[in-house]
């Protein structure tokens, strides 16, 4: 059917009559949009992944409401995670634990453990009161291509194969949650994201460990990932008027991204964040996909900081440029 709708009170209760009834909605979240469906059904769950093209043992995302009964999801909620839950949620932390028994298998992989989030945006919130339970949602893109930002890039990304699409505007962080999970009584960042490590640290009173080769798997973390089809250079500030204008010396169509200004004469698309790394990581997706409409050549791209949200803007950089050698 593939059919939009605004955010208002009456396309929120369609949205949660179409849940209940198994269907998939693809729905605004701070982060990134997501596609969703009840997570307590298995069948709209497998038509989730079918939708992406998601290998079957890529575990979801359970969004829940605030407030919601975390003890009917998971066991074992470590003390840690209760303190990162009051600062954190709603918001841009996903949380790990061993599941409940009652959380389909669909859902997890196969794995015993499951992801729980709250989400901060309103029209979700609002939707996860009404529906009273748990939505399964990965980010509504197809499997291995950048993140959805708005609702147009769901269509584009998705087209008709979902059954509605919740436009509640621009997604106000742009870039996935951070994924925590606990080992022994560490946290462990699994996946940098909107919340940045500095503030879990603020919370927990120590710096939170990135995963080990051991660390417990999280199967979307692969080396090639949030790819757009447009060939990416990364490169540091100082190195970036180089490196653009030799590639437009050699004829190359080039986009240009950085956070602060930088003149290159005869580049295709320039955009600079003025120095807001909020700004970089809300537009980076979407910057992303207007490479490859413009059907750019290279996209130069400087690396932000390795602080705050810059440590997950590089990261999802690396895996965008990342081409395996064959
Ligand atoms: O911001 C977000 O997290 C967005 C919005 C829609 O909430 N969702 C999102 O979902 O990014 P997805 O499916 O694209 O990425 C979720 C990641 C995957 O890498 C998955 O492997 C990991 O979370 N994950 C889910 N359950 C897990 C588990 N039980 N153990 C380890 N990793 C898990
Ligand atoms: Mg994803």
């Amino acid at each position: 059917m593939g059919h939009f709708l605004d955010g208002s009170d009456q396309s929120i209760n369609l949205a949660v009559n179409m849940l209940r009834a198994g269907r998939v909605v693809a729905l605004p979240t701070e982060t990134v949009y997501g596609l969703a469906a009840d997570a307590s059904n298995r069948t709209a769950v497998a038509r989730v992944f079918a939708v992406k093209g998601r290998p079957v043992d890529h575990p979801l995302i359970v969004h829940l409401g605030q407030g919601a009964n975390l003890a009917q999801w998971a066991k074992h909620i470590p003390d840690q995670a209760l303190r990162l839950a009051e600062v954190f949620w709603p918001g841009p932390l996903t949380m790990i634990f061993e599941r409940h028994s009652s959380v389909p298998d669909e859902v997890t992989g196969g794995l015993n453990t499951v992801a729980l989030r709250v989400p901060d945006h309103p029209v979700f919130q609002k939707l996860l009161r009404l529906f009273d339970g748990g939505v399964a949602a990965p980010s509504a893109n197809r499997f291995g291509c950048v993140s959805p930002t708005t609702a147009v890039d769901v269509w584009s990304s998705l087209g008709a194969a979902v059954d509605l699409i919740v436009d509640g505007g621009p997604c106000e962080i742009g870039i996935e949650s951070t994924i925590v999970a606990f080992e022994g009584d560490e946290a462990v960042i699994l996946r940098p994201g909107g919340a940045s490590s500095e503030a879990i640290a603020n919370v927990l009173g120590y710096r939170p460990r990135d995963p080990t080769p051991s660390s417990v798997r999280a199967p979307g973390m692969l080396a090639s990932h949030y790819a757009p089809v447009t060939a990416l250079e990364l490169c540091t500030d100082t190195e970036l008027a180089g490196v653009a204008l030799k590639l437009v010396a050699n004829g190359m169509r080039v986009g240009i991204l950085s956070l602060g200004r930088t003149v290159v004469p005869g580049a295709a698309m320039v955009w600079d964040a003025g120095c807001d790394i909020g700004v970089f990581a809300r537009s980076l997706y979407g910057m992303m996909r207007r490479a490859d409409a413009d059907a750019l050549d290279v996209l130069v791209v400087a690396l932000p900081p390795d602080e705050g949200l810059g440590v997950a803007i590089r990261d999802r950089l690396y895996r965008a440029a990342y081409r395996p050698i064959l």
